[in-house]
């Protein structure tokens, strides 16, 4: 069977690696989630005292670009693969909703953009690969066989990712959590450089109402038409 390429983009906290990582499983395919490779640039930035509220030396983590590696390791027991900043795991660290306030600011850096987007492309470059985040199907392989643009409603989105950081023992109220997801699509979607739009050959999918495997098998039919007329 050929294999493709699934570019599975969407506004944050939507649902996209929950979905794309069961499909991934499901075809044998490897799973990358983008988002966490702009998290690690964040947290490294955090680390180096580079980033804080109202302060953003964009200068100093330009210089130190090059200090910075961003690899993934697939984990058997989780049954993906965990990111690693440096080749230390920082996959639990990248999800606080302290590394989510700042991230937005970091992804918009286009030297940034630039490194973590030759990873992505290296990664995917034999297919057989279900990427998810902001740009896939648009700059990272618009050549994907498969687009998927992943939506809810803002509260939707903030309640799942609210109650995702209380069961992980975050201590957050709900307030913050929706402002946060409202100001990173602002930021997302107004960047200069590769802003979240939907590809015109994406297909939308609206999960607000959906269960996940309602979603799962809405994609996997997806997958499977888009094999078929390969
Ligand atoms: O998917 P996520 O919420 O973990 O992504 C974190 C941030 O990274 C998000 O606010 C926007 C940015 N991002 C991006 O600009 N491009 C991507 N391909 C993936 C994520």
């Amino acid at each position: 069977m050929n294999k493709i390429t699934i570019a599975i983009d969407g506004f944050s906290s939507t649902g996209k690696s929950t979905i794309a990582k069961q499909v991934a499983n499901h075809l044998g395919y490897v799973y990358v989630d983008s988002g966490a490779m702009y998290r690690a640039v964040t947290l490294y930035a955090m680390n180096q005292g580079l980033i804080a509220e109202d302060y953003f030396d964009v200068k100093t983590l330009n210089d130190k670009l090059s200090e910075i590696k961003v690899s993934f390791k697939f984990n058997k027991g989780l049954g993906f693969a965990e990111v690693y900043l440096n080749d230390k795991n920082v996959e639990k660290t990248i999800r606080s909703l302290e590394v989510s306030r700042f991230v937005s600011k970091v992804a918009a850096i286009s030297a940034v953009r630039k490194k973590l987007v030759a990873i992505q492309r290296e990664i995917g470059k034999s297919k057989g690969v279900v990427m998810d985040g902001r740009d896939i199907g648009t700059v990272v392989f618009p050549d994907a066989e498969l687009k998927i643009f992943m939506t809810a409603s803002p509260e939707t989105r903030a309640k799942r990712r609210y109650n995702e950081l209380i069961n992980r023992g975050d201590n957050v109220v709900y307030e913050s959590v929706l402002k946060n997801v409202q100001e990173r699509d602002y930021i997302d979607s107004n960047r200069k450089d590769s802003p979240l739009v939907k590809a015109d050959d994406a297909i939308e999918i609206d999960n607000s109402d959906l269960s996940l495997e309602e979603q799962f098998e809405k994609v996997l039919e997806l997958v499977r038409k888009t094999l078929e007329i390969k």
